[in-house]
């Protein structure tokens, strides 16, 4: 036998270029802030989810150096075997505390977290409803689960109604899955209608709030205090790795749920537990959230101050519609948008475009943090000046 059977491997990446879809990464250099060294370079940074700007927070690195220092570098072991530490249960109490629901369980990322919460909640004698822009996680969550899944179409209440309406009685138990804040749109999950939708139709909703936590929401707590939906039954994810500035998920919701995720859970169950450093880097975080709300405040300004700029100045681009500090700019293929991103970088902007398969159409994504300046966001504008299409 001489036939390679890994050949197919380069034919596969000759495809992929030549879609415009090939991918690979960019190391910054240093702390990751409002401006980053990137290729010896100083960059404005519109391509990071650290929004409050807490991954560099002098409080956070040393909350990590302390944990490492009392408790090691990991945590050696799955949770309910050794790698269980009282700061792990700080952290999920601190969790229900913010989302105000009975209990939370920390994951070691927010991918886990869906993975594991959908995994655990249906099975195959289900059904899933799921929003058809939804994050990857709760896509391989649904596959994983082996329900019976039916996309509805973006936000599409009457969609959504119409496929319940269809199918939920053939069904034991269903779930209706959602971003709250779409990661790579900027636009809010109908979630009060989608709740009385459930209920008319007795299904569970899974909001995934890794985008809302810490940014929307009087407290911070994302879009289900937003909409005024703290205390409904959901089941909540989301993530310490964007506006928290560390690593890791969670999911937040009944004290029942977090019981039977403890025993059902197979992303939980058979995986280590996080590491001191991430726990008590995002422990910090929720502290910091709670404790000074100028932060979220000035990431709102920084947003409507874009968004004012982007219309003052340019009002024939293409923005996608959003309600969040995630803003993106409409561009027609995969070619012109990589364009417009090299363009971006000369000068002197990091905001990367975003190409299929991670999103039907191309796009620029420009995301805010709270800690940009106003000289910054006009940088910006004047240098999308030079790349409508
Ligand atoms: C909507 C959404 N859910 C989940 C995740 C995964 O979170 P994590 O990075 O913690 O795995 C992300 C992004 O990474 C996301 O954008």
């Amino acid at each position: 036998m001489t036939a390679n059977p890994y050949a197919w491997l380069e034919e596969s990446l000759r495809v992929i270029h030549r879609a415009d879809w090939y991918r690979s990464v960019q190391a910054i250099q240093g702390r990751s802030g409002a401006v980053v060294q990137m290729e010896g370079r100083s960059l404005l940074n519109f391509a990071s989810n650290d929004y409050l700007g807490l991954a560099g927070d002098e409080r956070l690195i040393a909350a990590a150096v302390e944990a490492t220092q009392v408790y090691g570098t990991g945590s050696t072991g799955s949770r309910l075997v050794s790698g269980h530490r009282e700061l792990h249960r700080e952290l999920e109490t601190a969790i229900a505390a913010l989302k105000q629901t009975e209990d939370a369980l920390v994951f070691s990322s927010g991918y886990l977290a869906n993975l594991g919460a959908i995994a655990a909640v249906v099975g195959k004698r289900d059904f899933i409803l799921s929003d058809q822009y939804n994050h990857s996680s709760l896509k391989n969550g649904a596959v994983l689960s082996g329900a019976m899944v039916v996309e509805y179409r973006h936000c599409d209440i009457e969609h959504l109604q119409t496929q319940l309406h269809q199918h939920r009685q053939h069904y034991r138990r269903c779930l209706i899955i959602t971003d709250s804040v779409f990661s790579m749109d900027g636009d809010l999950c109908p979630l009060l209608q989608l709740l009385e939708l459930a209920q008319a139709y007795d299904c569970m909703v899974l909001v995934d709030e890794a985008h809302a936590t810490g940014v929307l929401g009087h407290q911070g707590a994302g879009c289900v205090e937003h909409f005024g939906c703290t205390g409904q039954p959901l089941i909540q994810v989301g993530t310490l790795s964007k506006a928290l500035g560390s690593l890791g998920g969670y999911v937040a919701g009944s004290a029942s749920l977090i019981d039977f995720l403890r025993n059902r859970s197979p992303s939980w169950i058979y995986t280590t537990g996080l590491t001191p450093a991430d726990t008590a880097a995002a422990l910090a975080a929720i502290k910091v959230i709670q404790q000074e709300p100028e932060r979220r405040a000035q990431l709102w300004h920084n947003t409507h101050t874009l968004k004012q700029l982007i219309a003052q100045q340019l009002p024939e681009l293409k923005l996608l519609p959003s309600n969040s500090p995630i803003l993106c700019l409409q561009l027609n293929s995969p070619a012109t948008a990589l364009k417009a991103g090299q363009y971006l970088k000369t000068a002197g902007i990091f905001a990367p475009a975003i190409r299929p398969p991670t999103v039907p159409t191309s796009r620029i994504r420009m995301t805010l943090m709270a800690t940009h300046e106003p000289s910054q966001l006009q940088q910006l504008v004047t240098a999308l000046r030079e790349i409508q299409d």
